[in-house]
């Protein structure tokens, strides 16, 4: 449908075909956007991205999300490379070396708390303060950072990743604020469903995790392809007056208090 083009954002995190960020790219791209990808650097060598990169026509920008240094050269790169200010920009990065580890959550390693922390929700306030602070959006652009119920409700497993989403969330709505009041900027986050990806998969449990959500959605799971057009319709301006939102993408999970399918298996 076209419906961005003429729009140019950043997309983070696309790691492999996996990745919802992968398909968030492969959608903006068929919607008639454009882009600049970015990875950690160490992200970057593993290569699947370069194919990416390859068949969206983007250039692939090195960045540690939380390097406030990297981010400015990236805003800078992007905004060069693309021919002005962004439009939009999806964070989509997680990581704690403590489910990594398999440290339980009552028994964290503090060193690595801080690095789940500052991986998985500080360095969205840094992107966003990096692009508010070098007045790179355009007005009414559309920031988005994507999150898990972890956040509201306990997933035992999900360990301190689940501190670091109740963070990124209260990020989004403090920040959406001084953005919206800036230049109209919108600043949302979107609660997927478990989706079979690296970050998903270093869950403890996730064979069983995704599919008694599954059996918990009225809709069943929501797929990461399905998540991107998500982001799509969040990234145009069709959706101009959603900001400060935590946006539940999970086939209904989150409202559902139990399933008949759950009860039959029980
Ligand atoms: N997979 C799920 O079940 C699920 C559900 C809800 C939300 N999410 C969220 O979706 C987002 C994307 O994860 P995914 O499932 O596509 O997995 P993924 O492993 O494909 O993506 C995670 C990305 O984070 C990047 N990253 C890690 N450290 C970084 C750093 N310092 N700087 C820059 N990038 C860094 C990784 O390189 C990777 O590309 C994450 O925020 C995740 O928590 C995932």
């Amino acid at each position: 449908m076209g419906i961005l083009e003429g729009k140019r954002g950043i997309i983070f995190g696309a790691l492999d075909e996996n990745s919802i960020a992968w398909k968030v790219a492969e959608q903006v791209h068929k919607e008639g956007g454009s882009f600049t990808l970015t990875n950690a650097p160490i992200a970057l060598r593993m290569g699947a991205i370069n194919k990416l990169a390859e068949d969206c026509n983007a250039e692939l920008i090195p960045a540690d999300a939380t390097s406030a240094e990297d981010l400015q050269a990236l805003f800078e790169k992007s905004m060069d490379s693309l021919g002005g200010k962004i439009d939009f920009v999806l964070h989509s990065i997680g990581m704690s070396p403590n489910v990594r580890k398999n440290k339980h959550y009552t028994d964290l390693n503090y060193d690595w708390y801080h690095k789940t922390l500052d991986v998985s929700a500080m360095s969205f306030h840094k992107v966003l303060s990096t692009a508010y602070n070098m007045d790179a959006m355009n007005d009414w652009g559309s920031i988005l950072a994507l999150t898990y119920i972890a956040a509201q409700r306990v997933f035992p497993d999900y360990n301190d990743m689940a501190d670091a989403k109740s963070m990124l969330e209260s990020i989004s709505r403090s920040f959406g604020y001084h953005f919206g009041v800036k230049n109209k900027v919108r600043v949302n986050t979107i609660s997927q469903s478990p989706t079979p990806t690296t970050a998903g998969k270093g869950v403890k449990g996730f064979d069983q995790f995704i599919s008694y959500a599954d059996n918990m959605s009225p809709l069943g799971n929501a797929d990461a392809e399905s998540c991107a057009k998500y982001c799509v319709a969040l990234f145009s301006d069709l959706t101009k007056y959603v900001t400060m939102q935590n946006l539940f993408h999970d086939g209904g999970f989150s409202n559902t208090g139990v399933s008949s399918d759950i009860i039959e298996k029980m």
